[in-house]
């Protein structure tokens, strides 16, 4: 309820930015279903798994290579707060998203309820490393207090798009987002973190039969 909500947004000559995760490829389908009635946009992809499953259902992409900006994207989240702060990265492509969404225009999340939450932290945050600098910024951030493992998948290291690897690091509770954010982007080695501070815009979220919609800045 919350993609389609959200696919309401989107208009004609748009460049859409597509999400990663179960969340967001309900929006994949949603606007693909639009597309089939005469919507006409183009859409960049987050992730390999969004690219395979927009060309799947005929939306049409482009490489976000050739780009510098993006009118719209569509993206769930693993927590968000009311502040508009949000834990992404779970399903691993948190670098292509942070890079897509902070040159989006809007950024709209969308999520069930159970994604609200009072403080981020019980999620924890991903971190894509340079698998060079594994060791290294596992150290760096048990010292801010994380428990910190390397994500697997298959009994050996989660490759990302990118090919590096994510380090999922445990905090419980983050109540200064903004001094863990800056503390772990300067370890050498950090490619992202998880930590969406300041690119969304709206948030949609569905409770029951209903979908709640939030802009930043509204009381
Ligand atoms: C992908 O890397 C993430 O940022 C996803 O947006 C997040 O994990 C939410 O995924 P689900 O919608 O599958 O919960």
């Amino acid at each position: 309820m919350a993609a389609v909500r959200a696919v309401d947004e989107v208009r004609d000559g748009m460049l859409v930015g597509l999400g990663t995760g179960s969340t967001a490829a309900y929006a994949v389908k949603s606007l693909s279903e639009r597309i089939k009635h005469g919507l006409r946009i183009t859409a960049v992809a987050t992730s390999q798994a969004t690219e395979a499953l927009a060309l799947r259902l005929a939306v049409p992409l482009v490489p976000f290579q050739q780009l510098s900006a993006v009118d719209l994207t569509i993206d769930g989240a693993d927590e968000i707060d009311d502040r508009f702060q949000a834990i992404k990265g779970g399903g691993g492509a948190l670098l292509r998203e942070k890079i897509t969404e902070s040159a989006s225009t809007r950024v709209i999340i969308i999520a069930d309820s159970s994604k609200l939450v009072a403080q981020l932290g019980k999620f924890p945050l991903p971190v894509e490393v340079v698998p060079f600098a594994t060791e290294f910024v596992r150290a760096r951030l048990s010292a801010l207090g994380a428990r910190v493992t390397v994500r697997e998948a298959g009994g050996t290291p989660f490759l990302t798009d990118q090919g590096n690897y994510i380090l999922d690091a445990a905090l419980d509770e983050i109540p200064r987002p903004r001094e863990i954010a800056a503390a772990i982007t300067t370890i050498p080695g950090v490619l992202e973190h998880g930590l969406f501070l300041d690119e969304i815009d709206t948030i949609m979220i569905a409770r029951g039969d209903m979908v709640e919609v939030r802009h930043r800045g509204e009381a």
